[in-house]
C-alpha cells in the first residue's frame, strides 16, 4: 500500500502552506551554485502543486520570496527573478489544463517590472480555474501585511466609516491579502529549520507545523503525503481537553 492510499479523504487539510527551504544547501551539496538550487526547486514546485490538486486540496500557498530576501547578493535576486517570470511563463499551459488558479500574495508592485507583468497575466488568464488555488507568497512579510491592513481599517475610521467597537477578528481578516481564503491547517518546512520567517504570521494562529529534514527540491509526492498523514495523526485540540475532543468525534 502506497502512503497516499493511507489518507483519509475525509480529513484533508482544505488549505496547505509551505516554506520551500533548503534550495541553496541542496546546491552546494551537488558542488553547484545557488541558482542552481532555485532551478530545481521548480520541479518540487510542480510535483507538490499537482499533488495536492490530485487529493483534493482546495489551497496550497507557497513562500517564494519574502521581503527579507532583498537582502541576498544582487545576482541571487535578480536570477530568482528571471526563474520566476520564466516559470511562469512555461507552466501558464500546464495550469489551465489542470484548472487550477494562480494567485498572489505580497507586494507585487516592488517585483520587476517584467515578472509583475507576466505574473499578473497569469493570475488574469487562470482566474475562472477552480480545481484549486496555488498561492505564491512573493515580497511577502506577515509583519508588512498586518500593518497593510491596520493602515487600511485606520483610514476607515478617520473617514468616519469605521469605529473602534466596530473592528474584530473578521475584519482583519478580511483586510489581509489572504481575504476570502480559509486558514491553513497544515503548515510544512523543508530543511531542518524550525521558525516560520514572517510567513503568514495571523493565517497560521491554529496550523499543524511539520518539520522535515528535506531540502526543498527533495521534495515530492510521497514527502507531501508523510506531511498529510502526520498531520491526520495529530490531535487539534483547539484549547480544548482531549476528553472532549474525544466525545465530539463520536
Ligand atoms: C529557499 O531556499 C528559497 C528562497 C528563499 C527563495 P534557500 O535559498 O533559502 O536555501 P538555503 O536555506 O540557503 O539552503
Ligand atoms: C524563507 O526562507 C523565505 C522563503 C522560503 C521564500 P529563508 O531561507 O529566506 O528564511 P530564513 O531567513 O533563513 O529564516
Ligand atoms: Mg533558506
Amino acid at each position: 500500500m502506497s502512503l497516499k492510499d493511507s489518507i483519509d479523504q475525509t480529513r484533508l487539510p482544505q488549505h496547505i502552506a509551505i516554506i520551500m527551504d533548503g534550495n541553496g544547501r541542496w546546491a552546494k551539496s551537488q558542488g553547484k551554485n545557488r541558482l542552481f538550487g532555485h532551478s530545481n526547486g521548480v520541479s518540487a514546485v510542480r510535483e507538490v502543486s499537482e499533488g495536492c490538486a490530485e487529493l483534493g486540496v482546495k489551497y496550497l500557498t507557497l513562500y517564494a520570496f519574502s521581503t527579507e530576501n532583498w537582502n541576498r547578493p544582487i545576482l541571487e535576486v535578480t536570477g530568482l527573478m528571471d526563474l520566476l517570470l520564466k516559470t511562469t511563463r512555461s507552466e501558464i499551459k500546464t495550469l489551465q489544463k489542470n484548472n487550477i488558479r494562480l494567485r498572489a500574495i505580497g507586494d507585487m508592485d516592488a517585483l520587476p517590472a517584467s515578472t509583475a507583468r507576466e505574473l499578473r497575466q497569469a493570475i488574469a488568464d487562470t482566474a475562472g480555474n477552480s480545481r484549486m488555488d496555488l498561492i505564491l507568497a512573493l515580497n511577502y512579510s506577515g509583519k508588512a501585511e498586518i500593518v497593510r491592513a491596520v493602515k487600511q481599517m485606520a483610514a476607515a475610521a478617520k473617514a468616519g466609516t469605521l469605529t473602534p467597537e466596530d473592528i474584530t477578528e473578521q475584519m482583519v481578516t478580511d483586510h489581509l491579502y489572504t481575504a476570502g481564503i480559509p486558514d491553513p491547517e497544515l503548515m510544512i518546512r523543508t530543511s531542518g529549520e524550525q521558525r516560520i520567517s514572517n510567513f503568514l504570521l495571523w493565517q497560521l494562529a491554529y496550523a499543524e507545523f511539520y518539520f522535515t529534514e528535506k531540502f526543498w527540491p527533495e521534495f515530492d509526492r510521497e514527502e507531501l503525503y508523510r506531511a498529510i498523514l502526520t498531520y491526520q495523526n495529530r490531535e487539534r485540540r483547539f484549547g480544548k481537553t482531549t476528553e472532549q475532543v474525544k466525545e465530539e468525534g463520536k
